[in-house]
């Protein structure tokens, strides 16, 4: 789907969504202004990707390990990023995950990853949960395979030199286009809570 259209769409669905979910006492917390600022902020991140690994795409000479290394990596580091900026947790998450780091690791996100396996057509939703006692509302944006990602999700044997040996636990091999691949999981504590956490660390 273009991006574009993707974005609209998801505007639409966020705002259909909210309408439908605010007046129920067990979302009253969620900020709406936040969720789209925090869905914004994942479809960017996507198109981050996508548009990287799309730079891979009709090359004639071989990549080099620089160009290998810049696809992923920084997808990660910008998640960080945007945990650090905004007090969220911004994860990648899969099951065939390449970076142990990324296993699932909370009963949500495993809730959440078989949901977007057993449903093709949902691209995300949100729910009410907790992450260390702390109040909030989760987003989960799923993850699909594109050709461009195959150059390094693609056959195990095709996979370039540095996946081979800088990930031993590798996991992320043998799909093909419109499989999925994860999901992005964001968790937003509730403002008050984020608040008194803050006062009681310092
Ligand atoms: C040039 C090689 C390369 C390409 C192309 C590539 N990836 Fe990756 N991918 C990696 C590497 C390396 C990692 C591990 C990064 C890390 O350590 O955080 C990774 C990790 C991921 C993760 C995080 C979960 C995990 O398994 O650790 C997701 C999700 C992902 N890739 C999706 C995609 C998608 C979708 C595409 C295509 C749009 C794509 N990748 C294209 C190399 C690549």
């Amino acid at each position: 789907m273009l991006p574009w259209f993707r974005r609209i769409l998801i505007s639409l669905l966020v705002v259909l969504g909210l309408a439908l979910a605010l007046p129920s006492p067990a979302t009253a917390q969620t900020n709406p202004a936040e969720l789209a600022q925090a869905i914004t902020a994942i479809e960017d991140l996507d198109a981050m990707r996508s548009g990287l690994a799309s730079t891979l795409e009709g090359r004639t000479e071989p990549p080099t390990i620089e160009t290998m290394k810049a696809v992923c990596k920084p997808v990660g580091m910008r998640a960080q990023q945007l945990s650090q900026e905004n007090g969220w947790q911004v994860r990648q998450v899969a099951s065939k995950y390449r970076n142990p780091a990324h296993a699932p690791a909370t009963a949500s996100e495993a809730m959440a990853l078989t949901k977007f396996e057993q449903d093709p057509e949902l691209t995300g939703f949100w729910e009410r949960d907790t992450l260390d006692d702390q109040a909030g509302t989760r987003y989960f944006r799923r993850i699909n395979v594109e050709a461009s990602c195959l150059a390094c999700h693609g056959r195990k044997g095709d996979r370039p030199q540095f996946v081979k040996e800088n990930y031993p636990q590798d996991l992320a091999y043998d799909f093909t286009v419109g499989d999925l691949r994860g999901m992005y999981a964001v968790f937003l504590p509730d403002a008050q809570q984020a608040l008194e956490a803050a006062l009681s660390e310092s």
